[in-house]
């Protein structure tokens, strides 16, 4: 049974982590005219309005983009990609003020923000409902194949895409315990597949005994050019949900650590959080 939702979430500290490196992942391929493909295996529905019942029962945004979005409104952040992920905001928030956010983007409104015309993007959701928003919310784009399938056998079975440039986003809600070893399965048989794919998984942070997130790096960090962050706004306690998030990269681009480190830094001092790369 599916019962997660990302709407009670949306905009959270976890997504802008996973947003934020998702953005300058883009970037980096956009940075050549060749064209490239991108999978997001767990998409969600594409939008998120801030004000609906789910996302005021929870107020998951005041821990992540609201924050961000209102000092940025007061002082524009100094760190580019920083800059651009909340002019991207901006974007799908063009009548919010400098207190409130209307909506928030995510993963597949995102990546289509960042294709041209050459690009293509496979996004896969399972539940029902989500799907069906997810279709009415891309079925106009003729670069967005919208798939109603499980997102670990399908990315899969898109591997390797043509052309043999790209990047999958792995992003399940890890509802089940079994999540983690299937992510673990499906990033090797992506890579074996796909050399030269990019490949980020995301993760959550949580109590010592439901925490599952080290064997996962420990599973993942022989393959080439691994890079593992993490942003965490609360000390780990049983109590305490989640208390932060990592992702973690496969084929990183060179220099990509300058660039989202910097910004990120900005992100952790303004939401007064922890922000660490490749520990351990
Ligand atoms: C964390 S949310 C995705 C958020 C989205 N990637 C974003 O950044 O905006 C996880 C989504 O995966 C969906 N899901 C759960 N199991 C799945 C599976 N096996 N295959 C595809 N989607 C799945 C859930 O319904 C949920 O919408």
């Amino acid at each position: 049974m599916l019962s997660y939702r990302h709407a009670y979430h949306a905009g959270n500290h976890a997504d802008v982590l996973k947003h934020l490196v998702l953005l300058a992942l883009l970037q980096q391929l956009r940075s050549k005219e060749k064209p490239f493909v991108v999978i997001d295996t767990h998409a969600g529905n594409g939008f998120y309005t801030l004000d609906s019942a789910q996302a005021r029962k929870t107020r998951e945004a005041e821990s992540g983009a609201l924050p961000l979005w209102q000092q940025h409104k007061q002082h524009p952040f100094g760190q580019p990609l920083l800059r651009d992920y909340m002019n991207l905001i901006a974007g799908f928030n063009p009548l919010s003020d400098a207190k409130h956010l209307a909506v928030y983007p995510g993963s597949p409104a995102i990546i289509q923000s960042q294709l041209r015309e050459q690009d293509r993007l496979a996004v896969m959701e399972l539940h029902s409902s989500e799907i069906e928003a997810l279709r009415s919310n891309f079925h106009f784009d003729s670069r967005i194949g919208i798939h109603h399938r499980d997102g670990f056998e399908g990315a899969i079975a898109l591997t390797p895409p043509n052309p043999r440039r790209g990047l999958v986003l792995i992003d399940p809600a890890y509802e089940d315990k079994s999540d983690y070893q299937r992510v673990a399965k499906t990033v090797k048989e992506i890579h074996r597949r796909w050399a030269t794919g990019m490949i980020a998984v995301w993760y959550p942070m949580l109590g010592r005994s439901r925490d599952h997130s080290p064997a996962l790096i420990q599973q993942l960090k022989s393959l080439p050019d691994v890079r593992v962050m993490e942003l965490t706004v609360g000390n780990q306690t049983e109590e305490f949900g989640m208390h932060g998030s990592g992702m973690i990269l496969v084929n990183t681009p060179w220099q990509f650590g300058k660039l989202v480190d910097a910004a990120m830094n900005e992100v952790a001092s303004c939401l007064k959080a922890g922000y660490r790369v490749n520990f351990g």
